[in-house]
C-alpha cells in the first residue's frame, strides 16, 4: 500500500522489500565489518569508505585494526601513529577526525558510541548519511542513509533531473530516502536494506555502466524507462567563467622581439611578456587601428599584420589573445619596462607558456 508522508512523499514499501530481497541473494555479505554489531568497527569501515572503496580499504582496515584492536587503543595512541596507519588513503582529515572521534566517544560515552544518528552526527567526520549507516549496522535504528552512491540511484530510479549537490535537490532526496526506509517492524530489515542500496550502487547502479538487467529496481527505473542513465544523476554544472580580450604586439627588429616586465601583481605577475593593448574590441580588421597607436611608441611602424588568435584559460576567467606583429624601420629609444630580446634565445625568456609558445612558433625556422 502507498501512503504520503507529512512531507507529501509517497511511501513505498515495495520498493524496500525489492532492495532487500536482492541483497539478500545478491548482495555483499563477507565484507569485514559485516555480521558484526560492533559500533567501533562498524564506525572505522564508514569512515575509510566515505572517499575510498571497497577494495582499497580492505588491506588498510585490517592493518588498522591490528594496530588499534579496540576504541580505547586509538584514542590513546599518539597522532602520530593514527596518521602513520592512515598513510597512503588519502583524505588525511579523516584519520584527524577519526582520532578526535576516539578520545570524545571515551571522553563522553565512556567508550560506547550512542546509537542515536543525531547523537553520532554530532561527533568529528560524522555527517547524517555516516551517522545512519553506522546506527542501522550497529544497533537496527531506522535510518536513513544519502550517500554518493545512493544518490545515483535515487536520481535515476526517480528521473530526477537537477543537480543533487543543490541544497533545495539535495533536501528533496532526503525527504525520499526517509520515506522508503521499510516499515518499522520487529524485523524491518533496515541492516540489509541499508546495505542493499550500497551493494546497488556500487555493484550494478554504477556511474558509467549500470548493469540495468540485473536490477531489482528496474521496471521502476525512469531512467531507465527513458534511456537516460548516461545523462543521470545530472553532472555538477560546469561554472561560466568570464571572457576578457587582450592585443598583443609582436614587435620585430633586426632578430629581436621586444618584451614588456609585467608588473608583480596581477596576472603572469613579475614574468615578461609582450606588449599588451587591453580593454580594445581586438577582433577583425578594424583592430589594427586600435593597436597602430600602440605600435607607433616603439618606433617607425612599417607593417602591422594580425597572427592567429589564441585562448588562454585561467582559474576566474578565459582569456582571449589577439596577436599582431609589428614590422618596424627604425626602432624608439625604449626604457624598462621594456627591453630586446633575441629572438634566437627566446626559449629562455621568462615568459608564459603561451607566449613563449606564440613566439617559438613564430621563430621556428621553417617560417623563414
Ligand atoms: N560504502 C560505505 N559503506 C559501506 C559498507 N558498509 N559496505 C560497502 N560499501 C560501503
Amino acid at each position: 500500500m502507498k501512503r504520503l508522508t507529512e512531507f507529501g512523499q509517497l511511501e513505498d514499501p515495495s520498493f524496500s522489500a525489492a532492495v532487500i530481497n536482492w541483497q539478500k541473494s545478491h548482495g555483499r555479505h563477507a565484507l569485514p565489518w559485516q555480521n558484526t554489531r560492533d559500533a567501533y568497527r562498524i564506525w572505522l569501515s564508514e569512515i575509510m569508505l566515505q572517499q575510498t572503496q571497497v577494495a582499497a580499504v580492505l588491506a588498510y582496515y585490517a592493518r588498522f585494526l591490528e594496530r588499534f584492536p579496540t576504541l580505547h587503543d586509538l584514542a590513546a595512541a599518539p597522532s602520530e601513529d593514527v596518521m602513520a596507519q592512515w598513510s597512503g588513503l588519502g583524505y588525511y582529515t579523516r584519520a584527524r577526525n577519526l582520532h578526535a572521534c576516539a578520545k570524545r566517544v571515551v571522553e563522553e560515552y565512556g567508550g560506547v558510541f550512542p546509537s542515536d544518528p543525531a547523537l553520532l552526527a554530532d561527533l568529528p567526520g560524522i555527517g547524517r548519511s555516516t551517522a545512519a549507516a553506522i546506527s542501522a549496522f550497529s544497533s537496527g535504528t531506522r535510518a536513513a542513509i544519502l550517500d554518493g552512491n545512493v544518490k545515483r540511484v535515487f536520481a535515476r530510479v526517480f528521473g530526477i533531473d537537477e543537480f543533487p549537490g543543490v541544497k533545495a535537490v539535495e533536501d528533496g532526496l532526503w525527504r525520499r530516502a526517509e520515506a522508503l526506509l521499510p516499515l518499522e517492524g520487529i524485523e524491518s530489515g533496515i541492516e540489509s536494506y541499508t546495505q542493499g542500496l550500497m551493494d546497488l550502487g556500487a555493484t550494478l547502479c554504477t556511474r558509467s555502466k549500470p548493469d540495468c538487467p540485473r536490477c531489482p529496481l528496474r521496471d521502476r527505473c525512469v531512467a531507465h524507462a527513458t534511456g537516460r542513465t548516461a545523462e543521470l544523476p545530472v553532472r555538477k554544472p560546469k561554472k561560466t567563467i568570464p571572457e576578457k580580450q587582450a592585443a598583443v604586439l609582436v614587435v620585430i627588429e633586426s632578430g629581436q622581439v621586444l618584451l614588456e616586465q609585467r608588473a608583480q601583481s596581477g596576472i603572469w605577475g613579475g614574468l615578461m611578456s609582450l606588449p599588451e593593448a587591453d580593454g580594445h574590441a581586438v577582433r577583425g580588421a578594424l583592430a589594427i587601428d586600435a593597436v597602430a597607436p600602440l605600435a607607433g611608441a616603439f618606433g617607425e611602424v612599417e607593417e602591422i599584420s594580425a597572427l592567429l588568435p589564441l585562448v588562454h584559460v585561467f582559474t576566474h576567467y578565459r582569456l582571449h589573445i589577439a596577436p599582431f606583429q609589428v614590422t618596424l624601420s627604425r626602432r624608439a629609444i625604449l626604457a624598462a619596462p621594456y627591453l630586446w630580446w633575441d629572438l634566437a634565445r627566446i626559449d629562455s625568456a621568462p615568459l608564459p607558456a603561451p607566449v613563449k609558445k606564440l613566439l617559438l612558433d613564430l621563430s621556428a625556422p621553417s617560417l623563414f
